[in-house]
């Protein structure tokens, strides 16, 4: 375990505050339809999520069909994740580990998830090495990641040199990046948040139609989808990655990390 495996301990309490604010909800909306767009289908798929936190993800997939596991190395981001699956009568489990060292054996799951957790990881290569290792044929990894070129992106990293307590563990990827990390198996891109951190909208209606409107501005976007389909299986949705297409069209030839 690593010395920052716990720093999501403290926010724990406040961290689903965030979703009552309209910017927050239309972030929140937005990223967890790409993240399902990409991992489906999802009914009755054995579904780990890996940084699951508050469950936010976990239970909005659960609430789909999936049989979902969502996997934390935060004792109290956990707890929380727990108390929601019993408000929403979700069945769901969740399990304190690291993404790093998966306990479970080669082959367990359909699809797994990871949700802006990918850049807290101390070991992201090992944590996608083990993704991969626990998916079955044919199964998906998807990964959703803050957009390191972005405004959000610039945001975050302005509080990281600030000393922010939460962002100063985060390291952003850049497109380029993020689909290098499975070595040559290259994933899918999609990608959306337009809507840039600054934004105030009044209401979740008011920030998706700013969203629309950045995007036709041609803002890049916060938050960048990868979708990895592992060779193999009758499970195998839509062909493996290459052919798989994303619901927005990625520019290729981005910088560097
Ligand atoms: C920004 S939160 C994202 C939570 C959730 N996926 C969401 O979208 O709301 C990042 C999460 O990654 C978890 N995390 C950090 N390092 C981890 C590790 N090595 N293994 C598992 N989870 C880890 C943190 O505890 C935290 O809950």
């Amino acid at each position: 375990m690593s010395r920052d495996s716990h720093v999501f301990d403290a926010t724990a309490a406040q961290y689903d505050l965030w979703y009552e604010s309209p910017l927050g909800q239309a972030a929140d909306d937005i990223e967890k339809r790409l993240m399902a767009e990409a991992a489906a289908p999802l009914m009755a798929q054995d579904t780990l999520d890996l940084g699951a936190g508050t469950g936010q993800l976990s239970l909005y997939l659960a609430a789909q069909g999936a049989r979902v596991t969502g996997l934390d190395i935060s004792g109290k981001m956990l707890a929380r994740a727990r108390d929601k699956a019993v408000q929403a009568n979700l069945a769901c489990l969740f399990l304190e580990a690291d993404a790093a060292a998966l306990p479970f054996p080669d082959g367990s799951f359909d699809v797994v998830t990871c949700l802006t957790a990918l850049e807290f990881f101390p070991y992201p290569a090992d944590a996608l090495a083990e993704a991969w290792r626990v998916l079955r044929p044919g199964g998906r990894l998807v990964v959703g990641t803050i957009h390191r070129d972005s405004a959000w992106g610039e945001a975050y990293r302005a509080m990281a040199g600030e000393g922010d307590p939460i962002f100063r563990h985060a390291r952003l990827f850049g497109r380029d990046k993020l689909a290098s990390l499975l070595g040559a198996s290259r994933p899918s891109l999609s990608e959306g948040l337009y809507l840039g951190p600054d934004a105030r909208p009044a209401t979740l209606a008011e920030a998706l139609r700013q969203d629309d409107e950045a995007r036709a501005q041609g803002a890049p976007p916060g938050f960048v989808v990868a979708r990895w389909v592992k060779p193999g299986g009758r499970h195998q949705v839509g062909g493996d990655s290459a052919d798989w297409l994303p619901s927005v069209p990625v520019p290729s030839g981005d910088g560097p990390l």
